[in-house]
């Protein structure tokens, strides 16, 4: 399933993207919160990575999406959804990674919409959470911009990775909680029945188009 939003095209992830992959994750900054700043190999990516993808995507239609510019097609990174496997409700984890020189432009908080979308509308998610170490403040951030709450805080008794010492938090957001708060947008009717154009424009732009 291919998902556009006002800048992004997000596809399924393929063979043809190792090598913009390998080159993201060889940034020690892109991956100071994920591995330390320790890249990861091609044979990595080419035999865990994309296989686990493609295997998520056949069971779930869930995985990894390539994110490109809606424009220029240029790679920015990507976003996935993983499902877990020994849950006992239908939920989803949340993550992305994007090039460096495209951060702060608001890029993760819109795609990571589009997949909330996906994941309540679509894919009859009842929970999306997402984890990140909890010196990630922009990680954090994204979570918060896209309406998930702090849900649980895991203390790291080592410093095993840069930032790990002060541990890993989750995020996350409830199909209930959702339903009333962007859809609630959507009819434009934010206020006691009132239409508030704005706010309705906001909220059609954070979600994006989904196309099959
Ligand atoms: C996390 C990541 C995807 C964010 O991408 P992005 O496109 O820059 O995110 P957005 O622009 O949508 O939002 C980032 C927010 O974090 C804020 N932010 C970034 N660094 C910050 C810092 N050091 N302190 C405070 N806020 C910070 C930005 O100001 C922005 O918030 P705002 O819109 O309220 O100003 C990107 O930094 C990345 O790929 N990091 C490496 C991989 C990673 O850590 N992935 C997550 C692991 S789970």
């Amino acid at each position: 399933m291919i998902l556009e939003t006002a800048r992004l095209r997000l596809r399924p992830v393929t063979g043809s993207d190792v090598g913009a992959l390998v080159g993201l994750d060889s940034d020690p900054v892109v991956m100071r919160y994920v591995s330390g700043g320790v890249p990861t190999s091609r044979e990595v990516i080419e035999g865990w990575v994309l296989p686990r993808a493609e295997a998520e995507r056949r069971a779930h239609n869930t995985g990894m999406w390539t994110a490109v510019d809606r424009d220029a097609g240029h790679f920015r990174g990507w976003f996935a959804l993983r499902t877990p496997r020994h849950s006992h409700r239908p939920e989803v984890e949340l993550s992305y990674r994007l090039t460096r020189e495209v951060w702060g432009r608001g890029l993760a908080t819109e795609g990571a919409h589009a997949l909330l979308t996906l994941s309540f509308r679509e894919l009859g998610a009842e929970r999306v959470f997402a984890s990140t170490m909890a010196a990630n403040i922009a990680s954090r951030r994204v979570m918060e911009k896209i309406g998930m709450r702090l849900s649980a805080i895991h203390l790291c008794d080592e410093d095993i990775l840069f930032g790990s010492g002060s541990g890993e938090v989750e995020y996350e957001l409830l199909h209930s909680h959702w339903e009333t708060t962007t859809m609630a947008w959507f009819q434009g009717r934010p206020f006691a029945g009132q239409t508030h154009p704005q706010v309705t424009a906001r909220a059609r732009h954070a979600v994006g188009d989904l196309t099959a």
